[in-house]
């Protein structure tokens, strides 16, 4: 099996056993180098991937319901969020953005075939009710968490009641920080990519003081793809519930 045939089996398989009944199933995926950096610099694209690990990526969006980003991502990246480079259903683009920073000449106002589903928190929309109006965008409001953010445990409670069963976690550091401290990803799929970068590092302080504590990957695999070594495998938390 290559490895495309080896994620795909694996991932339907960890989706089936791992599956909640009040939350989709989280999985995590960005590119980093072998430092860990995402990025030169935090508000700055670096194109990381090489052709085919990008191809696996665009594979993975084709097999789950949503894919997450957050609005630091938006306003560097401009992504589309779209499968193209592999064939396959566009998942629910979503974004999270708790200030309503989402510029309204965004890529994802015009997306091809699903509207950009935004989560905000309650007080800003009170603050900016016009806001509620950019064009192309599914704007809803939350409570916020302890930070003033967007509450992750309220917004994955309201994707699986939309019917997202499956979602797709692609950054920046800031989200993807915020998953792992709340013990909210059930797998994840590294491409590392053969340089150094010595910029904006992925992953940020997850504010665990035990090595036991320590979000653990097994079983974990990798397998070289192009340049690239991709490596993937189930994520567990100690303390942390299936929720
Ligand atoms: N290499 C890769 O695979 C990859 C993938 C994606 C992004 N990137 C890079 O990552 C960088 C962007 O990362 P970033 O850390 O600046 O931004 P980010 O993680 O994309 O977005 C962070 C923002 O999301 C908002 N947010 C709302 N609720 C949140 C919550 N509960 N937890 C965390 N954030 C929440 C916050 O802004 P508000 O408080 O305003 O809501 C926060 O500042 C760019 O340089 C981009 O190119 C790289």
């Amino acid at each position: 099996m290559n490895v495309h045939e080896q994620i795909d089996h694996w991932l339907m398989r960890s989706k089936t056993a791992l599956q909640s009944v009040a939350r989709p199933f989280v999985t995590l995926s960005y590119a980093q180098s072998l430092d860990g950096s995402i990025a030169l610099r935090a508000g700055e694209a670096l194109a990381l991937s090489g052709a085919e690990s990008l191809r696996l990526t665009h594979q993975l969006r084709s097999i789950h319901d949503g894919i997450l980003v957050g609005i630091g991502t938006v306003l560097s990246d401009d992504p589309q969020l779209t499968v193209r480079h592999w064939q396959g259903v566009n998942p629910q683009p979503i974004v999270l953005d708790s200030h309503l920073r989402f510029p309204s000449n965004a890529r994802l106002c015009c997306h091809s075939d699903k509207r950009c589903w935004v989560f905000t928190t309650k007080s800003e929309l009170e603050n900016n009710p016009h806001e509620v109006l950019i064009d192309g965008l599914d704007i809803t409001e939350l409570e916020g968490d302890a930070d003033g953010r967007v509450c992750l445990h309220r917004m994955l409670g309201l994707l699986y009641e939309r019917g997202i069963r499956s979602l797709m976690v692609e950054g920046g550091a800031n989200v993807i920080t915020a998953f792992l401290k709340a013990g909210l990803v059930d797998a994840v799929v590294i491409t590392l990519t053969p340089n150094f970068v010595g910029g904006y590092k992925a992953v940020d302080d997850l504010d665990i003081a035990e090595r036991h504590a320590l979000p653990k990957i097994a079983p974990f695999f990798s397998q070289r793809l192009g340049d690239d070594l991709i490596l993937w495998g189930n994520v567990t938390t100690a303390g942390a519930t299936n929720e």
